[in-house]
């Protein structure tokens, strides 16, 4: 027996979002999928649409199946967000964690501004490299040869000392808790508004790698020569769309590169601001040079904010990958939107943020948390 009319019409057309969501729940959604699992085998979900139906009078099954579904997509939405990360994971076992890290970070930017950049660049290098899992910080052992001195890295990232100095006064509070993955997570959250950006929750509970792979590093982050295909197959391998891709590259609204890193384009590309590329050429030679340093956003390299679009639309990127979302093809009217639109480009820039610190994270009985960020315990 059905409880009312319609019922089991209701719990058949929905059926095949149950069979969905359960497919998810032994990764990324378990904990919405089960809820929702829960709703439609008990048969409480007809009983409800029940409720429902005598709430507003007899309405169509249609209608109600439209209005459940949609709130399955947005629970299903929230989930998806964190994947198995909570924003609760240290309420109880380390309560101070996310002020020791923001103290940490606001010391590390008022030092220097610079740092903020550097923090937020370790972030995506590390998730990009086999997720979000802390590995960009283990130091080369006799047993593998690291992130740290792959291509992408070496001479490049920095800050690591800035982590381990969190990491120490995050163990000195609370011991063996909480992991150098989520650290770094809450401390490029923190980078971003300290520079005058967003801020989010930050989703928790990945845990440490107990390896890390040079040849992942040299094989999974884009170089500044990439075309748009390239970026958008690299972004996409991770999950990230297009429009992800496009917004994440927003943070080249602040720090600094490397001559070596643009070169090709100030001599080179036809598709460059001639000003630009004559100012850049005074300290970035065609042979020699190479570590010195140039803002990547000239207007404003130590405020987040959206100039790197404006940038973009005067051909001004200093990345030849940075120009490729501006130059005649699928991002344009994406970077036209955010120039125009900072609060846009935040709320893009964030949601981006939070789907790349849940790539592939470890949570569980995996990986470990490290007591020194720079090696296994
Ligand atoms: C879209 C593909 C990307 C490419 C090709 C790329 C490439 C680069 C390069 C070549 C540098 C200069 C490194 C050096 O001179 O040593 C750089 C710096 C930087 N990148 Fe990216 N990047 C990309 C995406 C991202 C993303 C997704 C983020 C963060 C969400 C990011 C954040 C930064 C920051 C903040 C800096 C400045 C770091 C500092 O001053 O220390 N980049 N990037």
């Amino acid at each position: 027996m059905w409880p009312c009319r319609n019922a089991h019409a209701i719990y058949t057309r929905l059926r095949p979002l149950l069979l969905l969501t359960n497919c998810g729940s032994t990764s990324k959604l378990a904990t919405s999928s089960s809820v929702v699992a829960s709703l439609l085998t008990s048969r409480k979900l007809a009983l409800y649409t029940c409720k429902l139906q005598n709430m507003a009078g007899t309405v169509g099954v249609g209608f109600l199946v439209t209005v459940v579904a949609a709130v399955m997509a947005s629970l299903l939405a929230g989930a998806a967000a964190g994947g198995p990360l909570s924003t609760g994971f240290y309420s109880k076992t380390c309560p101070n964690v996310q002020s020791i890290v923001r103290m940490g970070m606001a010391q590390a930017v008022a030092a220097e501004a610079r740092m903020g950049a550097s923090i937020l660049r370790m972030f995506f290098h590390d998730c990009f490299v086999n997720g979000c899992d802390a590995s960009i910080l283990l130091d080369d052992t006799a047993s593998f040869t690291g992130e740290k001195n792959a291509g992408p890295n070496a001479n490049s990232v920095r800050g690591y000392e800035v982590i381990d100095a969190i990491k120490a006064q995050v163990e000195a509070s609370c011991n063996a808790t909480v992991s150098c993955a989520d650290i770094l997570a809450l401390a490029a959250r923190d980078a971003v508004n300290l520079l005058g950006g967003p801020t989010w929750t930050v989703y928790l509970g990945r845990r440490d790698a107990l390896t890390a792979s040079q040849s992942a590093a040299n094989a999974n982050l884009p170089g500044p020569g990439s075309s748009l295909a390239t970026l958008i197959t690299m972004f996409g391998n991770k999950g990230l769309s297009p429009r992800d891709m496009t917004a994440l590259s927003g943070a080249h609204t602040i720090g600094q590169a490397r001559c070596s890193t643009f070169r090709d384009r100030i001599y080179n590309d036809a598709n460059i601001d001639p000003v630009l590329a004559s100012l850049r050429q005074q300290t970035c030679p065609q042979s020699g040079g190479d570590d010195t340093l140039a803002p990547i956003d000239a207007q404003t390299p130590a405020a987040f904010d959206n100039a790197y679009y404006r940038n973009l639309m005067r051909r001004q990127g200093l990345f030849h990958s940075d120009q490729e979302l501006f130059n005649g093809g699928s991002q344009d009217a994406l970077v036209k939107k955010y120039s125009g639109n900072a609060g846009m480009f935040a709320a893009d820039f964030v949601k981006a943020m939070v789907r790349m610190g849940a790539i592939s994270p470890l949570t569980g009985p995996q990986g470990e948390v490290r007591l020194n960020c720079r090696k296994v315990n």
